[in-house]
């Protein structure tokens, strides 16, 4: 599998296309931002970690029923996936209030909800990314209800999946964003990826963060935090 032209490079990631049609190449950079990109840096060795450990949940829910884009990772940085059409949608899952949520609604980080909830936002860089519901999203003909429908269950799915596996390694899930592609053949897989860029993951005892809010808030030891749970996973997984 080798990389031919370069079809996009995103804040976090480059997509280059193959010899094959349906396959694409990732390659995952060190660059991070924040705050729709007002905020820039590097985080040495993200990229490196956010592969592998996209890699790794991604295969394990391809088992549990959730189909990925995830084909094979070809080095340390960069993973052959499957061409999709990305829903222009970020499906964001929280279990315990943090972020945007505690800002928008004026409540402290760390409410555990008795049950997760659900939010989409329009995947639109120009317009900040805002919030949307259910029937936005299909006026805007961003999805389907049958789409939605399934994302919504894949979501909760993830949620479930990942909750228990961080748990293990001694790790709250707080909350996380994931987004969705359409496949040729109109299969909806997860896509993009699961990483410290996008969880919000809390050390279980200490509540320490451990995820891309230490860059956010420049709170230092971010290198430090996405070693960490990478290590903490790669014992448990
Ligand atoms: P939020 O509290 O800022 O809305 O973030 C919710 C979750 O989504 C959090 O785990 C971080 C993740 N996230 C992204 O992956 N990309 C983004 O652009 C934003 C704003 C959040």
């Amino acid at each position: 599998m080798e990389k031919k032209k370069e079809m996009y490079e995103g804040k976090a990631k480059k997509v280059f296309e193959t010899e094959d049609p349906e396959v694409l190449i990732v390659s995952y950079k060190d660059d991070a931002t924040a705050f729709n990109g007002l905020k820039k840096g590097s985080i040495s060795g993200k990229g490196v970690i956010n592969n592998r450990m996209s890699n790794m949940l991604m295969a394990k829910l391809d088992k549990e029923g959730v189909p990925t884009h995830f084909i094979e990772e070809l080095n340390d940085r960069e993973t052959a996936v499957k061409r999709v059409k990305i829903l222009p949608l970020e499906v964001i899952i929280r279990n315990i209030s943090a972020g945007s949520f505690s800002k928008r609604y004026g409540v402290e980080e760390g409410i555990v909800f008795e049950e997760p909830t659900i939010e989409f936002s329009y995947k639109n860089d120009d317009l900040g990314d805002p919030l949307l519901n259910a029937y936005h999203a299909v006026a805007l003909k961003l999805a389907t209800w049958e789409e939605i429908d399934l994302v919504k269950k894949y979501a909760f799915k993830v949620n479930d999946f990942l909750k228990a596996i961080w748990k293990e390694c001694g790790v709250t899930l707080v909350d996380f964003k994931i987004e969705f592609g359409k496949t040729s053949d109109g299969e909806i897989v997860l896509a993009d990826e699961i990483s410290p860029d996008t969880c919000r993951l809390w050390d279980s005892k200490t509540h320490e963060k451990l995820d891309k809010d230490r860059f956010r808030r420049d709170m230092g030891g971010v290198e430090e935090a996405y070693e960490e749970v990478m290590r903490r996973l790669s014992e448990k997984a």
